[in-house]
């Protein structure tokens, strides 16, 4: 890689060790994706805040140590557990202190105490075509995708170095060139009725994310009013079952205001369809459970924003959640101040709803916690449920939610893209 005689400069430690470290892992980066040069970025957004293994902590705190701050302005993604509320959310000792140091960490490293993993909501919000270096999948497919903010995938540790040095490497969803649409897929026979029940875009993401993988995708046929909430979910699911960095959503993706935009002259290597019955398979694929038996209602993953609050306190209203089961809600603390202030937290405890900041539901305490199944308006959620706690769960949208939770036992209205 060409670099300028300033990066030459802290790879020979004159802005200290955390930046050497830093430094060399991005070259390193680069040079295994033929990068030419390194490129500055506006801002960061971390992901590596969750206590994985020993090493991950170990090496936030050493680079802590090593006098690391962070260059650009960096937010955080949610830790695994409410890093006030935890005595509610039953931590064991052990968890949050581990937590607690990475906290710590980030802190001394002068990031932003987000904590969120909507930080395209609530956060350090980019612009269109703004170079940035985001960590979390969903949150790195609606920069790219609902913005047009530029990022590739960073890995966990890769959001740190980058955070350090302001830079990474020229190469990737940075460059025109790799954000061109390779496939192409038709929303085909869906129609407004079905579009209008907001539980079908987690679903429409998931089959995205299963057809796309790794690749650009080009999607016509979404409605052009779908709520900032729906899209959040949508990207969300899509990152989950794909490695879906960016999708252009024809006329709502800034830099894809017209196929031929994304497609960038070219045609598409594959033209594919998904149909009703395709959404019908997603949402047979995500439901999990084996009777109508669930103990746990989750939502908030994403993180929950305030018009979610408001929907969500208007189906609770005057009711009470069913004493057989738990009901979770994650968010970020300004939603949360904001919730409090306008009166609806109270109003949520008073019909029996837990609501959480900071953390991350797909981290619950398992041996504090031991649900038998779960019901969430995730996507995302419901596909990893079961590999990353052991816990079967069904996906449906909020209103089945709260009606299961009210009752006690899983109640699901037919879907308008059930009716054949
Ligand atoms: Fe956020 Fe955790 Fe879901 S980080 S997107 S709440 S899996």
């Amino acid at each position: 890689m060409r670099l300028t005689d300033e990066e030459n400069s802290i790879l020979d430690g004159k802005r200290g060790e955390a930046a050497r470290i830093a430094l060399s892992v991005l070259v390193d980066l680069g040079t295994l994706f033929g990068a030419e040069e390194l490129m500055r970025v506006s801002q960061v957004h971390i992901d590596a805040t969750l206590y994985m293994v020993e090493a991950g902590l170990e090496f936030a705190e050493k680079m802590v140590d090593w006098g690391g701050t962070v260059a650009v302005p960096t937010s955080l993604n949610p830790s695994a557990i409410d890093l006030q509320r935890w005595d509610a959310l039953r931590v064991p000792a052990e968890t949050l202190s581990k937590h607690k140091r990475l906290e710590a960490a980030y802190l001394n490293m002068r990031a932003t105490p987000t904590w969120t993993c909507a930080p395209y909501q609530h956060g350090i919000i980019p612009r269109f075509g703004e170079q940035i270096a985001w960590g979390e999948s969903n949150a790195i497919a609606f920069a790219n995708s609902i913005i047009g903010a530029r990022t590739n995938r960073y890995a966990d540790l890769m959001d740190i170095c980058a955070a350090i040095i302001g830079k990474v490497p020229k190469f990737g969803l940075h460059l025109a060139e790799n954000r061109k649409a390779d496939i192409l897929i038709e929303l085909k026979d869906v129609s407004s009725r079905m579009f209008a029940d907001d539980a079908i875009y987690p679903l429409l993401g998931y089959l995205l994310g299963e057809m796309a993988g790794d690749r650009v995708a080009a999607v016509t046929g979404m409605p052009q009013d779908v709520k900032i909430d729906s899209l959040k979910g949508f990207c969300a699911a899509a990152a989950s079952s794909g490695a879906v960095g960016l999708c252009h959503l024809v006329g709502l993706t800034p830099e894809a205001q017209t196929l031929e935009m994304c497609l960038q002259g070219n045609k598409p290597r594959r033209v594919l369809e998904i149909t009703p019955a395709a959404i019908r398979k997603a949402q047979e694929h995500l439901c999990m459970v084996k009777n109508d038996a669930v103990d746990l209602v989750v939502t908030g993953c994403p993180h929950y924003s305030t018009a979610e609050f408001m929907r969500l306190a208007q189906l609770i209203k005057d009711k009470r959640i069913h004493e057989s089961v738990v009901f979770w809600v994650f968010t970020n603390r300004t939603v949360f101040a904001w919730i409090k202030n306008k009166g609806i937290l109270s109003d949520l405890i008073a019909g029996g709803v837990m609501v959480f900041t900071d953390g991350c539901p797909l981290q619950y305490p398992r041996e504090s916690w031991p649900f038998k199944a779960a019901m969430t308006d995730s996507a995302k959620f419901a596909n990893y449920c079961f590999s990353q706690r052991g816990l079967d769960a069904v996906y449906a949208g909020i209103e089945d939610c709260v009606e299961t939770a009210l009752r006690g036992k899983i109640c699901r209205k037919d879907s308008p893209w059930n009716k054949k």
